[in-house]
């Protein structure tokens, strides 16, 4: 599917299907649902109706109803041969994010139809409305559109032998004509978009391939590849090198397994170099291929999920794929830290003490917090690589989803100004984090009667923040984010606007946080 964006009248469109938007009106919590059609023609928005029973579509998120073209709405010079209204719930919370919702439910109630031409009406308020649709910005929705389309648009049945092709070939988004100006502003919001969303979708191929195919070794080659083609310095080095560095941390967690770690560096670089004392930014990624807890073996029940346990590596590839396009002026260096965690002969025993890059030495209590491990050494490797901001993903506990479930993911940080970058950042990616603390009251969580720190929290209460703590002590004074991504980096229920399975949470935001230190 190759998006385009067409200045257009809507209802003159000739197209198999027209995805048009609609809200509510209604307020009150018992006040009867009154949808309203985000469009001028009137003309299109009476047939709409009369084609409908009463109270038959509410408008509500992710709803569609289905009208076939009618008489009606052919003599109104609609061209379409069908309409799809596309409900974005309640008119009043409308955001760019439920924008990028209802482009994804299009697509999807497009596909289930097996219609492969849609169009999507870009949203207008009826001119006698006060709509908040003017608040949100023409190039920001023609980017949330387009993302939640491409987004919506895979479904990950790669291993599905019958496998069918029910792909949208020709997506169209149809705005009235606009001047120059907001056309121009558009279509950059909408390239944007694109550049976005094929980074997402790549990191969400990676998060989805099974142990077996993506080891250390072959998300190293990935990695690779994806640098190659767009233009990145890449280096990817294993257990040499990973000894050679002295990362005994991360070396504690490969060594349980027969398949060789991957240390993964990729290295952005403004065009005409960046000027003395910029910012360089280090991204971190948790990347374990598979994490079967080690010698602290994880029960049986749900440990297939544990494949995604790379989601915070991928996260960080899929974010410097966007950012080799998108070309922000600032420099970037992104740190891999790949390894499988196995209970080999091998492998770490509880109890063991490890002395990390940093020279930190860690009591290792449970060798299924591996995750902290490999990023501790990642993250001090960032630094001496020149990284003066930091910031890390991982899938890092399972605390992390008990305290915040599955619809927001964790947020930490020693540095105001980084964390506020990293919540504006919010507001254009439409990501949820919920931001939780990691201050230095904590810090005897972590603390070990053997060695410098241990592995886990005292006991198990916040052990979302003992996680952060444990990394907040090789960040150091240098400004870093965490993100905790456990619970959104596999959506385990499919949405109107989603399908099951990999989510590639956090690469819109990092971009973003990413570009807001572009001088
Ligand atoms: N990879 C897991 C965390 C996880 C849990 C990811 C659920 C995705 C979904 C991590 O390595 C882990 O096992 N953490 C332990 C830490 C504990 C031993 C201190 C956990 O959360 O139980
Ligand atoms: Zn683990
Ligand atoms: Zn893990």
């Amino acid at each position: 599917m190759e998006p385009k964006l067409i200045f257009a009248d809507a209802s003159g469109f000739s197209t198999p299907m027209l995805a048009l938007f609609a809200v509510d009106l209604a307020t009150g919590r018992n006040e009867e649902p009154r949808p309203l059609l985000l469009t001028q023609s009137s003309d299109l928005a009476d047939a709409a109706a009369r084609a409908l029973g009463p109270g038959e579509f509410k408008a509500a998120l992710g709803e569609t109803a289905l009208i076939h073209a009618t008489d009606r709405l052919k003599s109104a010079g609609f061209q379409a041969e069908r309409l799809l209204l596309v409900g974005l719930g309640k008119a009043k919370d409308l955001s760019l994010d439920k924008l990028r919702k209802g482009a994804g439910t299009a697509v999807r109630a497009a596909k289930a139809r097996s219609v492969r031409n849609l169009a999507i009406a870009f949203p207008d308020a009826p001119i006698e409305t006060n709509l908040p649709l003017a608040q949100l910005s023409a190039s920001l929705s023609a980017r949330a559109l387009v993302e939640g389309a491409q987004l919506a648009e895979l479904d990950w049945d790669t291993y599905h032998s019958d496998r069918k092709d029910s792909n949208i070939n020709e997506l169209a988004l149809v705005s009235k004509v606009v001047d120059d100006n907001s056309a121009q502003q558009m279509q950059a919001g909408f390239h944007e978009g694109l550049i976005v969303a094929a980074a997402q979708n790549f990191t969400r191929s990676l998060v989805n391939e099974p142990g077996n195919v993506l080891t250390p070794t072959e998300l190293g080659a990935r990695a690779k590849a994806m640098c190659d083609e767009a233009g990145l310095a890449c280096e990817v080095y294993s257990t040499e090198k990973i000894r050679e560095l002295k990362m005994e941390a991360f070396w504690s967690v490969a060594k349980g397994s027969a398949e060789p770690p991957a240390l993964i560096v990729m290295t952005y670089e403004p065009s005409g170099g960046a000027p003395a004392d910029s910012p360089i930014l280090g991204l971190v990624g948790k990347g374990i291929t598979f994490d079967s807890g080690g010698i602290s073996l994880k029960p049986g029940d749900g440990m297939e999920k544990m494949k995604y346990d790379m989601a915070g590596a991928a996260a960080m590839i899929g974010a410097m794929h966007a950012i080799a396009r998108l070309k922000p002026a600032v420099k970037v260096v992104a740190v891999v830290c790949a390894a499988e965690n196995m209970p080999g002969g091998r492998a770490s025993k509880p109890g063991d003490v490890v002395t990390a890059m940093s020279g930190t030495t860690i009591e290792i209590v449970n060798t299924d917090a591996e995750g902290r491990l490999v990023l501790a050494d990642g993250l001090h490797y960032a630094k001496t690589l020149g990284a003066t901001h930091l910031i890390d993903a991982a899938t890092l506990t399972g605390a992390c989803v008990v305290a915040l479930g599955m619809l927001n993911a964790g947020l930490f940080s020693n540095d105001e100004a980084a964390c506020a970058k990293f919540v504006n950042a919010l507001a254009i990616s439409g990501e949820n984090f919920w931001r939780l603390p990691c201050t230095e009251d904590y810090r005897e969580n972590i603390s070990s009667e053997i060695a410098d720190i241990k592995n886990t929290g005292k006991n198990r209460w916040g052990g979302a923040t003992s996680a952060a703590m444990f990394l907040k002590e090789f960040a150091g004074d240098t400004p870093w984010v965490h993100l905790d991504i456990a619970g959104c980096a596999w959506n385990e229920e499919k949405k109107p606007w989603l399908p099951y399975g990999p989510s590639g949470v956090a690469v819109r935001s990092i971009v973003e946080w990413v570009r807001s230190y572009s001088v």
